[in-house]
């Protein structure tokens, strides 16, 4: 199989076994650049571990993954994020006992990354500026929905040209999703082109135009979200 030259991120049929476990059974998926897609899939589908292997994180068995063009298979966390794909990983993992300033100055330095320009700093809490008027607090000082903004905040500094999120929603009040998902949209005009895993199927379908759903380490469903919906798809998903 070719793949299109036109994705930003390609995979193609994508195993991954963590031992005997067969996590991912031949997934592939398709993001354009400047799209917003969404994951979806019950606890255990597969979805992190699919985002994992996209970023680099872990080595598929088998199958192929591409991005902006260039094979990454076999590739590290630090490369992929080089070229421009960075993961948000979930559960947020920020340095509770820094700064918000500092968290993000180190964003990305378990890489050996380079200290961020101030540019890079001031875009992030352009993106988030609630973050801005605590940025001399520690960061484990903040609400949970804080402190997952200063998690995004954290990737952006790595000048993402794609930010993979796994559960960003989560634990997040109603209210600061709707932020969130305000902050995507600053993020796509800004030409970032977004893969979003969530639990939440409101909070997914207000910020993606299509959907893959994980089920059992296979994509069950691949199009947009009006149908998905109507195949009962909100169904499928749990
Ligand atoms: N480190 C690991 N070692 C062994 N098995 C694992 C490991 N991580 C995940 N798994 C297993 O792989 C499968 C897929 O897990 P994964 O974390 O990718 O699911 P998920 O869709 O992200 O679930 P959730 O919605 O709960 O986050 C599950 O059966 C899980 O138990
Ligand atoms: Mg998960």
């Amino acid at each position: 199989m070719n793949f299109e030259e036109a994705s930003a991120l390609e995979a193609q049929e994508l195993v991954f076994k963590y031992d005997a476990l067969v996590a991912l059974r031949g997934v592939s998926i398709k993001v354009r650049p400047g799209e917003a897609v969404g994951i979806v899939g019950v606890n255990g589908a597969g979805k992190s571990t699919l985002v994992k292997v996209l970023a680099g994180f872990l080595r598929a068995s088998s199958g192929r993954h591409r991005f902006l063009g260039m094979d990454m298979d076999g590739k590290t966390a630090r490369r992929h994020m080089r070229e421009g794909l960075v993961l948000v990983p979930e559960g947020r993992q920020i340095a509770t006992r820094l700064t918000v300033e500092d968290n993000l100055a180190i964003g990305g330095s378990c890489f050996g990354w380079h200290r961020p320009t101030t540019e890079a700093i001031d875009f992030a809490f352009e993106v988030f500026p609630e973050l801005a008027d605590h940025r001399a607090r520690n960061a484990g000082a903040l609400s949970g929905g804080q402190q997952q903004m200063v998690a995004i905040a954290r990737a952006l500094v790595a000048h993402p040209k794609m930010l993979v999120l796994d559960e960003p929603s989560q634990g997040l009040a109603p209210f600061l999703q709707e932020r969130l998902a305000g902050s995507f949209h600053s993020l796509r005009e800004a030409g970032i082109t977004l893969l979003v895993v969530e639990q939440n199927l409101s909070f997914a379908r207000q910020c993606t135009s299509r959907v893959y759903s994980i089920v059992n380490g296979q994509v069950g469903f691949d199009g947009g979200w009006e149908q998905f919906v109507a195949q009962g798809g909100l169904i499928g998903a749990h």
